[in-house]
């Protein structure tokens, strides 16, 4: 991670100095200042050249003279300053990340842009609009280079490690960037995870990454090996993991995180996660074409580990149960096989009719668990369910299933402001019981490949108790790309840390 500081004054020496330019080449303050303290080298330089309009994220590089403290001048481009985006704002420091590593900048003095020229019409706070931009910088950084030997003519070497925010508003800004880079810590927790290969992480591994990650942050942790899970009657879940030599967990991890822990509103909020550290398909394997692509169904447990990380971070004022499924799908002689009927926590019964819907197993038992030992005030569920999800949505948008309109007006809230995109789904009674087998309660597949998200979430709500109320994404098309992003380099995107974050700071804090 970048370390990030704030200033008041410019310490010594920095490779490159970023001053803020909007749109038609107007300088900030901290530019114009610069600019002429150095004999107008902005202003010639931006007359020679028509490239460099000040849009959002457009870069200038410009050597600095001999005397300088810096090696560089970077003109740094954020748009229209009366009509702050912080989509954009994000992106611009996303490509300020970029631009920077190009220019192989290890320690950056960054002057902050002003305050918005107008404040009508727009409501971010001043200090929120340069956190964004940090925040775009910071999620733009990453890498995972952990199973690449390093060349000593790597063009990595240099890698970008400070960036200092030269603000009279210092401790403003390093206050309300605190939270910010809570989040950026579980983004890069979760995304790490998704990232690491499926032979290093497995359900034993994960299990014990989680336990040495967040018990030191002050997170309960406590794991379930296949015995206590026997034990427990997690039934479903432990069927799916039992073609693999890697035996399955379930991990619980609670932020407990409120003063006063007897009052109603303090039943906990519940997380549920997703953790099939690959999948195969198990008996009903997957083709192999890119089924290299199934480290990234454990997408779901990251995300929910990755939250729980930020919370402690920010010692969140809230209660908080996580609970992820971990397991892996494997074809073997001990393995599941379809039209196997099993049993399941909750006490239904259930036709196996592809193995390859075993995310929906794993979670049955996960939910039921959270609920009867928790009674939370909510649960939301997570997990790269289906491809049917990626078919209809793509990687945009995360298809959301919401039994409460209020609950989904929050997360609603919750998605516009943190730029993680939602789009609600329907649960209906139809796709709830297209779901009823005739041999056993339930069958863990529809009738044919249609609706298959919505008979994914249906075969879920079998699982929820009467009021409780649920949200299940299905982030099969958000937790990993196959393109660099603004904000994230390929594969694992770490997709619903911020909105959840989010979701939790504006409305249970
Ligand atoms: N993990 C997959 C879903 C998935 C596919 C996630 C592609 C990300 C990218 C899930 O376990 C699965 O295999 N679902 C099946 C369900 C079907 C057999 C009912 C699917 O979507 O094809
Ligand atoms: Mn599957
Ligand atoms: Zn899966």
């Amino acid at each position: 991670m970048i370390d990030i500081r704030f200033e008041i004054v410019p310490p010594a020496h920095h490779d490159t100095a970023v001053v803020a330019v909007y749109e038609d080449n107007v300088l900030s303050a901290a530019a114009s200042e610069l600019n002429r303290e150095n004999g107008s080298i902005f202003t010639s330089y931006l007359e020679k050249q028509s490239a460099f309009q000040g849009k959002s994220g457009q870069t200038l590089v410009i050597p600095a003279g001999k005397d300088s403290p810096y090696h560089h001048f970077m003109l740094w481009g954020l748009g229209k300053s009366e009509q702050p985006d912080s989509d954009a704002l994000e992106t611009a420091g996303g490509k300020l990340s970029l631009a920077l590593k190009a220019l192989k900048s290890r320690t950056v003095c960054l002057f902050a842009p002003d305050a918005p020229a107008k404040a009508e019409g727009h409501h971010m706070e001043w200090s929120e609009i340069v956190c964004r931009t940090l925040s775009g910088l910071q999620l733009r950084s990453y890498e995972f280079k952990k199973y690449k030997t390093p060349k000593d003519d790597d063009d990595d070497q240099a890698l970008l490690e400070t960036v200092t925010v030269i603000s009279a508003k210092d401790t403003e800004l390093a206050a309300t960037f605190e939270s910010h880079n809570a989040v950026c810590e579980g983004v890069f927790w979760a995304r790490n995870l998704v990232n690491e290969p499926p032979n290093v992480l497995y359900p034993e591994s994960f299990a014990q990454m989680i336990k040495d990650d967040l018990k030191p942050l002050g997170v309960e942790v406590e794991i379930f090996d296949e015995k206590k899970m026997e034990k427990l009657g997690f039934h479903a879940h432990l069927a799916v993991g039992k073609g693999s030599e890697r035996q399955p967990r379930a991990v619980i991890m609670r932020w407990n995180g409120t003063d006063n822990k007897d009052k109603e509103a303090d039943k906990p909020l519940a997380f549920v996660g997703k953790g099939v550290t690959f999948d195969t398909g198990g008996i009903s394997i997957k083709p192999s074409a890119g089924m290299e692509d199934m480290k990234l169904d454990m997408g779901g447990a990251a995300t929910v580990v990755g939250l729980m990380k930020t919370l402690a971070l920010r010692k969140a004022n809230v209660d908080v149960v996580g609970i992820v499924g971990l397991a892996e799908n494997m074809p073997s002689r001990n393995a599941y096989r379809p039209s196997d009927i099993i049993d399941s926590l909750s006490g239904k019964t259930i036709e196996v009719l592809n193995t390859d819907a075993e995310g929906r197993l794993v979670l049955a038992d996960c939910l039921s668990y959270v609920q009867n030992t928790y009674d939370p005030r909510l649960v939301v569920d997570l997990a790269t369910l289906t491809g049917a999800m990626m078919v209809a949505l793509g990687c945009e948008y995360c298809g959301t299933f919401v039994n409460d309109d209020d609950f989904w007006a929050k997360l609603e809230a919750a998605s516009s402001e943190s730029n993680e995109k939602l789009w609600r789904m329907p649960l209906d009674k139809a796709y709830k019981k297209e779901m009823e087998s005739s041999v056993a309660d339930l069958r863990n597949m529809g009738n044919g490949r249609f609706a298959g998200a919505c008979t994914a979430a249906g075969f879920l709500e079998h699982f929820v108790d009467e009021d409780r109320v649920w949200a299940h994404m299905d982030i099969a098309g958000t937790a990993w790309i196959s393109k660099d992003s603004a904000i994230c380099p390929k594969p694992g995107t770490g997709f619903g840390v911020r909105v959840l974050n989010t979701l939790i700071a504006r409305f249970y804090e």
